[in-house]
């Protein structure tokens, strides 16, 4: 069970080794999933759940914040409620090691929002958070992006009461503006600047070997990150208890997928390189 080849033991200490080889990760919810937090696309995921009156993805849109604010901010916060509990588990503290066994030839890209990569101990100035972080919250109808923390609401919320008064005025700025979660919604678009897209992209250009990690790659710049990684030549390491399509392209184009929980895949990884 959850065995690694020796032809892929010897590619990746090899890739380790190689003083010119740039590793970088991209990770998605399923990293997570043994801290806890449900993912979006399993049975109990966010996007199946949803709110008392709207399914879940039209939770995560400016336009669906603009007209119910106080009921998308109820559905983030008890999201961020979750968060706050959840601890990093085995698979984010490998990546730790890694970062530190690499030094500059390793970067981090994140689809998630819980911010425990950073809370495992990886380096912010390493670590692209290209949905946002839910650790944070900006002024809604602000192109600045100026990051405030998150108010430390210590109860769950009940989903059927109206948001309590108390919180709604923790949710907006001296001057009475309305701030929004930091992620990025459906109907928005990636920037560089709130999201680090383009450092993202950068660093798949860059990349010998990728590490995808937990993600169905549902969304657009993960797809456009693995499929630069492997047109440049580079070799992708899928891990993931399902089969994908990023597993799928990882092995058609000579990469592999170690089906398996991320919290044994990467600790096994970094014992074969520690
Ligand atoms: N280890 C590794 N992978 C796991 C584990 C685990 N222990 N448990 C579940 N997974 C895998 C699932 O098999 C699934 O393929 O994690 C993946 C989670 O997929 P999604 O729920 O689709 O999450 P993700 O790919 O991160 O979604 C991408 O979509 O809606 C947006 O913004 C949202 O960032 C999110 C993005």
């Amino acid at each position: 069970m959850h065995q690694i080849s020796e032809t892929l033991a010897g590619i990746w200490k090899t890739a380790v080794d190689d003083p010119d080889c740039q590793i970088i990760a991209l990770t998605g919810a399923g990293i997570s999933a043994e801290s806890g937090i449900p993912t979006f696309r399993g049975e109990d995921g966010y996007w199946k759940i949803g709110s008392m009156n709207y399914t879940p993805m039209e939770m995560a849109t400016v336009e669906k914040f603009r007209n119910y604010p106080w009921e998308v901010w109820h559905w983030y916060l008890n999201r961020i409620y979750k968060h706050r509990s959840a601890q990093p588990n085995d698979g984010h503290r490998a990546l730790v090691e890694l970062e530190k066994l690499l030094g500059e030839r390793f970067q981090l890209i994140t689809q998630n929002v819980d911010g425990l990569h950073l809370k495992a101990g990886n380096s912010p100035e390493k670590v692209y958070e290209i949905h946002g972080n839910l650790n944070y919250m900006r002024i809604f109808d602000s192109s600045r992006p100026n990051l405030l923390p998150m108010p430390n609401f210590v109860e769950e919320l009940d989903p059927n009461e109206p948001l309590p008064e108390a919180v709604k005025s923790e949710l907006q700025d001296e001057a009475g503006n309305l701030m929004r979660p930091h992620v990025l919604w459906f109907d928005e678009i990636y920037n560089e600047e709130l999201y680090r897209s383009e450092s993202a992209l950068k660093a798949a250009q860059e990349a010998d070997l990728l590490l995808t990690i937990g993600t169905t790659g549902a969304t657009s710049l993960p797809a456009v990150i693995l499929k630069t990684v492997a047109q440049n030549g580079g070799t992708i390491i899928d891990i993931n208890p399902e089969v994908t399509w990023f597993s799928d392209y990882a092995m058609i184009s000579g990469g592999y997928h170690l089906k398996g929980p991320s919290g044994v895949f990467l600790p096994k990884l970094m014992k074969l390189v520690g």
